[in-house]
């Protein structure tokens, strides 16, 4: 399938702000997701090689608390205005303050008000970061949610009733990506396809869009993440994606990618019972499988699986042989296995992790994830 360019109906900015100061607190839980057909690759500025689908998660969120305060007559500079606490981590807390700080101003440049509103923030994960599940999805997209929240206030909207309207949404998703790609797609329950494709007419390369209509067996998705390695990627997603800049396959991944995307999209549509999982868990594996390859033929290579993933998935394969299972793997940019499967086969995983304990390679940290229902607003306050 080649690029597709779709009809894109534009986002407005609307710049129109009330005059008076507002403050109070925000604070937004947002998921990670974990992408089924990877982004792996960039075209210019944060748009992908190719679109992408992925199932949003349950367990693994970002919880950002935010007092905001913003005054149409303040001068203040940036860096007294903007703080930020990861974990009460004082290393963390430096190195991923710099990525927001980054990610806030780029949004300052479509909503200036951001420059006029100081922010406390402080932010936690259910899970571990930098290891392979999309941190950043969940983080850029707490902090877009929180930015497309305070221009809804500061146009003087209702927060409450905005919030489930799809420009909103978009809006939120386009603000996310520019922090990081995975991180437009975290906006919608169930699941999200970003990239502009046939497969969706509202599909665009600049936000992402739900699927849960469209696709309503991922539903009965369950993730069971095997934390093989908890410690810091040896490589960034970004410097990864920049490996595809030069890379000897670069367009023939491109079209595969986009190939593997419509036959999963077919076998998801059509899915319907425990065993149509098969159709559906061969191309996960393919496609992760694709992405380590392509890192591992990148100049520098790139190897991020470790021993431990590389025993997990032989153990599989040789279990699903002779248990028929519907349990298939995928891999983010790290050594951390997710074990997909339908709800319905969860008995069998208790199996298998029998199997993994017995030749050793039960990981210390499992995380019990699956479909989850997209972002939540958990608390609102306004200080009058
Ligand atoms: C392998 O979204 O983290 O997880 O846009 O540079 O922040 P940046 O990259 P990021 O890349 C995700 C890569 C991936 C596949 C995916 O989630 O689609």
């Amino acid at each position: 399938m080649g690029r597709f360019n779709s009809l894109q109906s534009e986002i407005s900015w609307d710049h129109a702000m009330v005059e008076r100061p507002i403050s109070g607190e925000m604070t937004w839980q947002v998921p990670s997701n974990l992408a089924l057909v990877k982004y792996w690759g960039k075209v210019g500025h944060q748009l992908p090689g190719n679109p992408s689908l992925s199932l949003t998660l349950r367990q693994s969120v970002t919880v950002l608390e935010a007092h905001f305060s913003f005054d149409p007559q303040t001068h203040q500079d940036l860096a007294s205005l903007w703080t930020f606490q990861f974990s009460s981590d004082e290393n963390n807390s430096m190195s991923f303050g710099g990525k927001i700080f980054q990610h806030l101003e780029i949004m300052s440049k479509y909503y200036s008000f951001l420059r006029k509103t100081k922010l406390i923030l402080k932010s936690h994960n259910t899970f571990p970061h930098s290891a392979g599940i999309a941190s950043s999805a969940s983080a850029s997209l707490s902090i877009a949610l929180l930015v497309e929240g305070l221009a809804t206030l500061i146009r003087g909207e209702d927060l409450n009733s905005a919030m489930n309207d799809q420009m909103f949404l978009r809006r939120a998703s386009f603000l996310a990506r520019l922090g990081s790609g995975s991180a437009s797609r975290s906006v919608f329950p169930i699941g999200a396809l970003w990239g502009a494709c046939p497969l969706s007419k509202t599909s665009s390369d600049e936000w992402g869009v739900g699927v849960e209509d469209e696709l309503p067996y991922l539903r009965t998705v369950e993730d069971m993440i095997l934390i093989v390695d908890q410690r810091k990627k040896r490589i960034s997603s970004r410097e990864g994606h920049e490996l595809m800049d030069t890379h000897p396959y670069r367009k023939e991944r491109y079209a595969r990618a986009g190939e593997r995307l419509n036959l999963l999209w077919q076998a998801i549509k059509s899915g319907k019972g425990t065993d149509d999982f098969h159709r559906i868990g061969v191309l996960i594996e393919a496609e992760a499988l694709d992405l380590h390859s392509l890192m591992m033929s990148s100049t520098p290579p790139v190897v991020l699986m470790c021993p431990d993933t590389l025993a997990i998935i032989l153990a599989l394969w040789e279990w699903r042989m002779d248990s028929k299972a519907p349990v298939y793997f995928t891999l983010d940019a790290g050594p951390n296995i997710h074990l997909l499967y339908p709800k319905s086969t969860a008995a069998a995983m208790v199996e298998f992790k029998k199997i993994l304990k017995e030749k050793n390679l039960l990981p210390q940290q499992i995380i019990e994830d699956g479909a989850g229902q997209g972002p939540q607003l958990l608390l609102f306050k306004i200080k009058q």
